[in-house]
């Protein structure tokens, strides 16, 4: 059975998917590329194939199906205190599919990221990789960023470049943004673990400099060339 490492930087990963992105930091985890224990992976679908994924890495899993509750509010609020018995230091959202209220983002602000499949601020919300095709947009990709109560909207951490070719379509360019979905999330959750990256007042601070424009872009001129492409 693969193991993860032991370390004291603990993550709770949240899904309700398939959990290519949970696997792609399961393995770099396992690869001793990253600094850090997943404590628990929780989703609010019993059916999510990335509760399989973790219990194959020996790692405790969750379901919190959100119907039985009366609203968002009681479901945020059982939600946080699953996650909170794991007492971590970053909370991962990794497909999942859920609106979040205030009060459970505030609670965890500055510890809690996302990805999104656009290069944000472009396309916010769903069918992304449609619009951006409908758009006319030559680039499209993925962000990772922090979770602020506005939708898609925090701060971003690193974004991941895909061209959009000539009579592309959604699901080809959904492939592509997946690849490099599964490069630049594990390597925020490294850069985050190794204390490299920090938000302090609503900027994303890289190594002590506030970021610049050139280090939020995949693939930067210096420092991801060495990284593993593995999944
Ligand atoms: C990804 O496309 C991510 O950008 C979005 O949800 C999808 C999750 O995919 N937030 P997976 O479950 O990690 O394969």
């Amino acid at each position: 059975m693969p193991k993860q490492q032991n370390s004291d930087f603990r993550i709770v990963v949240l899904i309700s998917g398939n959990g290519t992105n949970l696997q792609s930091i399961i393995d770099q985890i396992e690869q001793g590329r990253i600094p850090a224990t997943i404590k628990a992976v929780i989703s609010n679908k019993p059916s999510a194939h990335g509760l399989e994924r973790a219990a194959r890495a020996n790692i405790p899993t969750e379901v919190l199906e959100h119907r039985p509750f009366a609203n968002r509010e009681e479901f945020d609020r059982e939600l946080m205190k699953r996650i909170d018995q794991y007492e971590p230091d970053l909370v991962v959202l990794a497909g999942f599919m859920r609106i979040l209220t205030d009060d459970f983002v505030a609670h965890y602000a500055g510890r809690i990221i996302n990805i999104h499949p656009s290069l944000l601020p472009r396309h916010r919300g769903l069918n992304t990789h449609r619009r951006a095709i409908e758009a006319g947009d030559t680039v499209h990709g993925a962000s990772v960023h922090y979770v602020v109560p506005e939708l898609d909207s925090g701060p971003v951490i690193l974004q991941g470049e895909v061209p959009i070719l000539d009579n592309d379509n959604a699901d080809a360019l959904a492939e592509r943004v997946h690849r490099v979905e599964h490069i630049i999330y594990p390597e925020v959750v490294r850069r985050i673990a190794s204390g490299e990256v920090q938000l302090r007042d609503d900027t994303v601070f890289y190594q002590g400099q506030p970021l610049s424009e050139q280090q939020r872009r995949y693939p930067p001129e210096t420092d991801l060339a060495h990284s593993s492409t593995s999944n």
